[in-house]
């Protein structure tokens, strides 16, 4: 699938779907949410929800107190579905609409950055070192990656689009040596069709 294709494809998904009516919805992002508090973040810390989609992570990091909290994703549409659900306080978050392999990040701005499901889609090497080289330049030194791909048992597919299941080990080797695994841990999603999805958790440092 070519760029222009991405977009239209996860379009048309937010345009012809509630948000509660995806396999990756969750009423609330509990694991991410945790690991980000676990992390005993300044309210001033810079954190990055990448693909972040049409979830209420970003309602629960303002109510857990953050003040600069960035969401980005490649469709206008699920910011939008965020942005209204948020009301006024939709303000208090900056919408980056745009390609995570591509968009203009940092510089060595933020403390933390979220995926939940994003990186998973990166089926192409090119695409991955992109978003590595990405990552790598927005993140502040010892800043953290909170990555969240389907694991070793996930599914093959999602959202009819081919992905890359992973063991801590694979996505460690991907990110490089430049990032030090601190914790992993797998979760069992149950999606709004009563099935259920292996997650991988992976928290990483940057050194
Ligand atoms: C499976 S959904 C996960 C959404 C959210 N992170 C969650 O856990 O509820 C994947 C999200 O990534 C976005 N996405 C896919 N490819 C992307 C890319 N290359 N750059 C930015 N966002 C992307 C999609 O629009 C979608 O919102």
């Amino acid at each position: 699938m070519n760029k222009f294709d991405i977009k239209t494809h996860w379009e048309s998904i937010y345009k012809t779907k509630s948000s509660k009516e995806v396999s990756w919805y969750s009423p609330r992002l509990e694991k991410s949410l945790e690991l980000i508090q676990s992390l005993n973040l300044q309210n001033d810390a810079h954190i990055i929800d990448v693909g972040g989609g049409a979830s209420t992570l970003p309602d629960d990091l303002i109510n857990a107190g953050f003040k600069n909290i960035s969401v980005l994703d490649i469709s206008k549409e699920a910011l939008k579905t965020s942005q209204e659900r948020l009301g006024k306080k939709s303000g208090l978050i900056q919408w980056i609409e745009g390609d995570v392999t591509t968009a203009s990040l940092g510089p060595e701005l933020y403390d933390c950055w979220h995926d939940r499901a994003v990186f998973h889609f990166l089926t192409n090497l090119e695409d991955r070192q992109k978003y590595i080289k990405n990552l790598k330049k927005a993140l502040k030194p010892q800043g953290y990656a909170l990555m969240a791909t389907f694991g070793p048992n996930g599914p093959l597919k999602c959202s009819g689009l081919e992905i890359v299941r992973y063991s801590a080990e694979s996505l460690q080797k991907e990110l490089g040596n430049a990032f030090k695994l601190e914790k992993q841990f797998t979760e069992t999603h149950k999606t709004p069709f009563d099935t259920t999805q292996e997650f991988l958790y992976c928290l990483f440092r940057k050194c």
